[in-house]
């Protein structure tokens, strides 16, 4: 899917002067120097229009949800249930139902851990990863077959870091219950053909997991159309607030789910002996929710949605074939993973140069890139480094700015020699 929509795209005009000026925090100084923002992979910059929905919420609207009778509730529960329906539209879910807010992809991938796999999997089943997956398409898996005996499976890569398809299908079996796969490689970039890998798990009977995390802002996500059975992301990769995400879980496999924590909101009825259990999606929302960061994710939707997610993708790939070429031209340059598919995501290594150092050099410049293993350390090990120095384009960034990173790169070959 993400592939087709950031691959056939014709270039349409994109303003990019223009969307920076949406952005604040674009303005600023870093060490003297412009800031050039090259890390929106980890956390991308909000535009005043999200800032001013959190702001407007927060002064005039603000009271707990789905709890009282007075004009402030009904306002916040309006405006959290508001944000659920703009998210079901944003990614083509049936119901909201299906739509469960949670604090960010790691949450929404431990929740299908613990309340879909750790009540079904047993002794002899299996969990099929990916060795590109982020620590929380990993660990959370790992816990739940120490805890109920079954066996991590892992997909493999190959040297430019692309899923070995071939090897994810013979590793595919009827022992296989859990498919859990990135649609887009944080450390990498890689853009994984995630409706092929749904397909044939679901031809094995298993359910899909797809980690959508650094998908969300590059591409249009169907969840119909992917036929994916959860699909967990985060606001703020998608230029919404922090501490807010979403999982998508298909209604049929919810219905029949444990809660995952327990508390208010997430029941009808509580005696000693007895309680039951919320319909969904609050079954799963237990606690006063991020009713603020919902706010912001939707008016990022509607800012993406105004943006239009095409356009975007095709600008972040002009940005991705100049900075690759720029770059390749960088002596002693390194790139770590090249794709044939890939989202707007550059990790390399410098030779003699610690990628911390590459990354202190830069943040000197104004450039803010990220460094280390990315929460990918199997990948590291993968592509042997310790760390990688990660340029990521978003919405916002120039080519002009490409050519202040790879002046900086110079300046880094200067210090280190
Ligand atoms: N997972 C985020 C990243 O890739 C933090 O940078």
């Amino acid at each position: 899917m993400s592939a087709q929509v950031l691959h056939s795209t014709p270039a349409p005009v994109y303003d990019v002067e223009r969307v920076r000026r949406d952005f604040p925090i674009l303005t600023r100084m870093v060490n003297g120097k412009p800031l050039v923002y090259l890390d929106s992979a980890a956390s991308a910059q909000r535009p005043r229009r999200v800032i001013e929905a959190v702001d407007q919420y927060e002064t005039h609207s603000h009271a707990n949800v789905h709890r009282g009778v007075h004009a402030l509730s009904q306002e916040a529960t309006e405006a959290f249930e508001g944000a659920r329906d703009r998210v079901r539209r944003f990614i083509n879910a049936s119901s909201t139902r299906e739509i469960i807010f949670v604090r960010g992809t790691t949450e929404g991938i431990n929740l299908v851990a613990q309340s879909y796999a750790r009540s079904r999997l047993g002794k002899g089943d299996e969990i099929l990863i990916t060795a590109l997956e982020h620590h929380a398409n990993i660990v959370p898996w790992q816990l739940v077959c120490e805890q109920t005996g079954a066996t991590l499976k892992v997909a493999p890569i190959d040297h430019r870091g692309e899923l070995i398809h071939e090897e994810l299908e013979k590793l595919l079996s009827p022992r296989t219950k859990v498919v859990a796969v990135a649609h887009v490689s944080n450390a990498l970039g890689t853009i994984l053909p995630v409706k092929r890998i749904i397909d044939a798990a679901h031809a094995q009977g298993a359910v899909v997991v797809v980690d959508g995390a650094q998908a969300i802002p590059h591409a249009r996500v169907d969840v119909r159309a992917l036929g994916a059975d959860f699909y967990a992301f985060s606001a703020h990769k998608l230029y919404g607030p922090t501490g807010v995400g979403v999982l998508y879980g298909r209604e049929s496999l919810l219905a029949e789910m444990p809660p995952w924590q327990g508390g208010g909101d997430m029941i009808k009825a509580v005696t000693f002996e007895r309680t039951t259990y919320n319909d969904l999606p609050w079954k799963f929302e237990a606690g006063t929710p991020n009713i603020s960061g919902a706010v912001g994710l939707a008016a990022a939707m509607d800012y993406v949605d105004e943006l239009g997610i095409e356009n975007i993708a095709a600008h972040e790939q002009r940005l991705l074939q100049v900075a690759t070429e720029a770059l390749a031209r960088v002596p002693g340059l390194q790139f770590i993973g090249t794709a044939a598919h890939k989202a707007s995501v550059i990790s390399f290594t410098l030779d003699g140069v610690h990628p911390h150092d590459i990354g202190t050099v830069l943040d000197a410049e104004g450039v803010a890139v990220r460094t280390g293993h990315h929460c990918a350390m199997p990948v590291m090990d993968f592509f042997r480094v310790p760390a990688t120095a990660r340029a990521s384009f978003a919405c916002y960034n120039t080519e002009d700015e490409i050519g202040q990173l790879v002046a900086a790169l110079r300046k880094v070959r200067e210090v280190f020699g």
